[in-house]
C-alpha cells in the first residue's frame, strides 16, 4: 500500500494517474482484491478489516483527487503555452475581400461627400406619392411616371422609384444651406441584364441662399468624384431632361474598358452613360415653401458603377449570393 501512496505522488501525468488508479481500485486492483477477502472472515475481525480497508480507500481516494487536480492545472497551463497563437503569421489561404461590391461602391461614395462635409441623409422606402412623384414636378398625367415602373400599394403609397424624394424630405425638415447625400435602395419592376426590381442610387442635393449653388459648382463637383472613383476618364456633360431639374444633364465618363475607342461595353460610342443631374427646378422649391435660393442636385445607380469599377457585367450575380463570385473581390 506504501508503495501505491507513493507512486501516486510521484505520477507525472494524468494518465500514469489513471493507471495507479487502476492499479488501486480497478476490477481487479489491489484494494478492490482486498475487498473480496472480506467474504472468507467473520464477526469483529470482518468489521475491523472492513474499517481499515475503507481506510485506506479513502486515504487513497484524497492523495488521488488532490493530485489529479495538480496534474490537471500543469498540463493546461503547458498546452496553453504550446498552442499559444502568433496572429501575426502569414495565413496565405485567408480570403481577403474588399466586401459585397455593391457594398464597397457605397462606401467609397459616402467616403467623398463626406469629406466635402455633405451630410448623410435616409427617407423611407415606402413613399407617397406626393415625395415621389407630385413635389418632383412629376403631376399624375405626367408622360414622366411611365418612365417608371412602380409597385403600388393601396392610397397611392407605393415603393419609392428613386432616392429623389429624400430631397423633399430633407427640405422640408431642414433650411438652407444644405449639403446632402442619401444613398439607399429603391424598386422597379423591372427584370434582366441590367436591371432587377430592387437596385440602389444616391442622391445629392445643395441649397443654398440667393444665387451660390451654381451649376459650375455642380460641373466641377460630379467631374473630380467621376475621377477618384474611375482614375484618369474624361467627363463630358450632355443636355438632357429630368422634370425637378432645368437646366438637366446626364454625364458620361470615357469607356473604362477601351479608353474611349469604341467597344462592345460602350456599343462603340467610346462613352458610358453615369449620373444624371441638373439646377434644382423652381416649381420644387415652391413645392416645399423655399424663396430666393438655389440649388443643383444629381443622383446615381450604385449597381452602374460597381459593374464598371469590378469589371462585372450581369447584374444579377450581384444578388445571387454565389461565393465564387463574391471570393473574386
Ligand atoms: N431620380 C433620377 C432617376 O431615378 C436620377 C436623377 C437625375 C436624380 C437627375 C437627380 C437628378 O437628383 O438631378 O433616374
Amino acid at each position: 500500500m506504501e508503495t501505491l501512496l507513493k507512486k501516486l505522488q510521484n505520477a507525472h501525468d494524468s494518465q500514469e494517474l489513471e493507471s495507479i488508479r487502476i492499479e488501486a481500485l480497478g476490477k481487479k486492483g489491489i484494494i478492490t482484491q482486498k475487498f473480496s477477502e472480506l467474504r472468507n472472515l467473520e464477526g469483529e475481525e470482518k468489521k475491523n478489516f472492513a474499517q481499515k480497508l475503507n481506510e485506506i480507500k479513502q486515504n487513497f481516494e484524497t492523495i488521488y483527487h488532490a493530485k489529479k487536480i495538480d496534474l490537471k492545472t500543469l498540463e493546461l497551463k503547458a498546452s496553453l503555452e504550446k498552442e499559444k497563437i502568433d496572429p501575426t503569421l502569414f495565413q496565405s489561404r485567408t480570403h481577403r475581400s474588399i466586401g459585397h461590391p455593391i457594398s464597397y461602391t457605397k462606401d467609397r461614395i459616402i467616403d467623398y461627400f463626406m469629406q466635402l462635409g455633405y451630410e448623410l441623409c435616409i427617407g423611407p422606402l415606402v413613399e407617397d406619392d406626393f415625395h415621389n412623384f407630385a413635389a418632383l414636378n412629376l403631376p399624375e398625367y405626367h408622360p414622366a411616371r411611365d418612365m417608371q415602373d412602380t409597385f403600388y400599394f393601396k392610397d397611392l403609397m407605393l415603393l419609392r422609384t428613386h432616392t429623389s424624394p429624400v430631397q423633399i424630405r430633407t427640405m422640408q425638415s431642414q433650411t438652407p444651406p444644405i449639403k446632402m447625400i442619401c444613398p439607399g435602395p429603391t424598386f422597379r419592376r423591372d427584370y434582366d441584364l441590367t436591371h432587377t426590381p430592387m437596385f440602389h442610387q444616391v442622391e445629392g442635393l445643395v441649397v443654398d441662399n440667393d444665387n451660390k449653388a451654381s451649376f459650375a459648382n455642380l460641373k466641377y463637383t460630379l467631374e473630380d468624384f467621376l475621377k477618384y472613383m474611375f482614375g484618369d476618364v474624361k467627363v463630358r456633360f450632355r443636355s438632357s431632361f429630368f422634370p425637378f431639374t432645368e437646366p438637366s444633364a446626364e454625364v458620361d465618363i470615357s469607356c473604362v474598358f477601351c479608353k474611349g475607342n469604341g467597344c462592345r461595353v460602350c456599343s462603340n460610342t467610346g462613352w458610358l452613360e453615369v449620373l444624371g443631374c441638373g439646377v434644382v427646378d423652381e416649381y420644387v422649391f415652391e413645392a416645399v415653401g423655399y424663396k430666393n435660393v438655389s440649388g443643383y442636385a444629381f443622383g446615381m445607380g450604385i449597381e452602374r458603377l460597381a459593374m464598371l469599377t469590378c469589371n462585372v457585367n450581369d447584374l444579377r450575380s450581384f444578388f445571387e449570393t454565389d461565393l465564387r463570385v463574391l471570393e473574386q473581390f
